[in-house]
């Protein structure tokens, strides 16, 4: 297989500018649900790579909030989960300044008593340590908390900004279908302004995600042929082998559409299919995302096909069926799996399928873009043509998210010391780790920095995020008033469901299964 050789030197990379890796203002960021696996596994870690890296400001403070009393034990425990979930060598010498600057805050979330309280704890800490005005507040606990959270924070005035800069994280997920989303938009403005809400879709902070747009529109050769004069149609797979690891209750409520397609997937989709904004800023980008999610016409049900998986045999391991997991309902009809067939009705898209899937317990993690292209007229070839793996294939262009990043590209070439023209599909593929080194960022990086500076460009805005629950809702209101009649109807470490294949193959098309490798 061909691969694509670096063109600079890691010298040459090490004087890249970093224009925009701008240090913020000294801010204190008080985190709520801190007791959660999130901050001891994301953002904790995250942060500290910032420290690594020079990014965060000297003036800077965590203040880690939840119900449970807890008191060093936190910072003890969070110096735990940079080591283990950041890479980071217990004798880094940096460690102890930053666990220095982790403190933890026992509120009970319902409380607004409690929130004075927080609110004198963050001047005290803010006036000790002369950090100012700047504070970012970060959602993450459970979705129900959500709106008492942001209620109490206005009622004790500690979303104002006439002091200084105040933003609010909010973790996914944002609402459970159309109403409820748009319910939670409307109490969150009423209490910060839009510019002040950073709602979280963590693939946005993977570098593969955002060299979707590097590789679309900062390469000449790629753009002309991106349209339905050239490409036969796009899969989206997002392929998790882990099944709901002690979730039960909250993924009982969400299922694998609401999960993972309404949010994840369609971000995937949106930078695959949008135009080219006239600039990075979050105003140009979310524009552009927003009009490809408004060309999606509504999808019909039978577009959408849905799974749960039975027991099964993954990466070698036995494991058990979704309804035997811990804190799930024996008859649960949650769909584990879901994926859909939609188009994007616009002069760029129209008639080009776009296939969607994601789900749990599949046969290999692997999170993949495939852009197949159309087969060119092959008469001339047609007498030579073989069959089987030499069999001439259309261009198909993939690009993997996770793991294994990078992108291959396929196309035909000439088998030599054929005396004929025989054809064998081939590779050039560019790996991430292999160019660049393998990283040790989580993704979260890049939105925490970006929350602190005030850079909402890569955060969801209202209007996409009603957008795309408007397209999902009508189909879970239809999965909801239907229970599946044979659930479970796939083995953990398959494929997903056959309803799955069918989708593709009554139009003469197969998921790309391959995941993972090159082809
Ligand atoms: C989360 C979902 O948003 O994304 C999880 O709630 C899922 O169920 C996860 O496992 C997948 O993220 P990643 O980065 O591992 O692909």
């Amino acid at each position: 297989m061909a691969t694509i050789q670096m063109k600079v030197s890691p010298e040459d990379l090490s004087q890249v500018p970093r224009g925009r890796e701008r240090v913020p203002d000294p801010v204190i960021m008080t985190i709520f649900g801190a007791s959660g696996d999130l901050t001891k596994r994301k953002l904790l870690p995250a942060l500290y790579h910032l420290q690594q890296n020079g990014l965060l400001p000297d003036k800077f403070q965590i203040v880690g909030v939840a119900r449970r009393p807890l008191g060093d034990e936190f910072a003890a425990d969070m110096r735990d989960g940079i080591i283990q979930f950041g890479g980071v060598d217990k004798s880094d010498p940096k460690l102890e300044d930053f666990i220095k600057k982790v403190s933890y805050f026992a509120l009970n979330f319902d409380d607004p008593g409690h929130y004075a309280a927080l609110n004198a704890e963050l001047e005290r800490i803010s006036s000790e340590k002369g950090i100012g005005n700047h504070r970012l507040f970060y959602l993450a606990t459970a979705p129900e908390f959500f709106t008492g959270i942001i209620e109490n924070l206005g009622a004790q005035g500690m979303a104002q900004t006439d002091k200084g800069h105040i933003g609010v994280v909010i973790e996914k997920p944002f609402g459970h279908d159309l109403k409820s989303a748009r319910e939670l938009n409307q109490h969150v403005n009423s209490v910060f302004d839009e510019r002040q809400v950073f709602r979280i879709d963590h693939y946005l902070g993977k570098e593969t995600v955002q060299n979707i747009l590097v590789f679309r529109f900062a390469n000449g050769i790629f753009e002309p042929i991106w349209n339905r004069n050239y490409i036969d149609h796009v899969q989206i797979t997002a392929a998790e082998t882990i099944g709901v690891e002690g979730r039960g209750p909250f993924y009982e409520k969400a299922g694998a559409l609401r999960d993972v397609v309404q949010n994840h997937v369609m971000e995937l989709l949106s930078f695959v299919a949008m135009e080219p904004p006239p600039s990075f800023h979050a105003e140009s980008v979310r524009r552009e995302k927003l009009k490809v999610w408004q060309a999606i016409p509504s999808i019909p049900i039978l577009n959408a096909v849905r799974g749960q998986y039975g027991p099964g045999i993954v990466e070698g391991k036995r494991v058990p069926g979704y309804r035997e997991e811990e804190r799930v309902d024996p008859e649960s009809g949650t769909e584990t799996f879901a994926a859909v067939r939609l188009e994007i009705e616009n002069w760029r898209w129209a008639g080009v399928p776009f296939y969607l899937r994601a789900g749990k317990r599949l046969k290999k993690r692997a999170t993949e873009i495939s852009i197949q292209f159309k087969q060119p007229p092959l008469l001339i070839f047609n007498r030579m043509a073989a069959t089987g793996p030499c069999e001439i294939q259309p261009n198909l262009l993939t690009i993997r998210i996770q793991p294994d990043e990078g992108i291959a590209l396929r196309f035909g070439a000439k088998i030599p010391t054929t005396p004929d023209m025989a054809v064998c599909p081939v590779v050039m593929d560019f790996n991430y780790a292999a160019a660049f080194g393998r990283s040790t960022a989580n993704g979260y990086e890049r939105l925490l920095l970006d929350a602190m500076l005030g850079d909402q460009t890569l955060f969801a805005h209202r209007d996409g995020v009603e957008t795309t629950w408007a397209l999902y809702s009508p189909i879970l209101e239809a999965w909801a008033a239907k229970n599946p009649e044979v659930f479970p109807n796939y083995f953990a470490g398959k494929w997903g469901p056959d309803c799955g294949d069918r989708l593709l193959e009554r139009e003469g098309r197969a998921w790309r299964n391959n995941l993972g490798k090159p082809e």
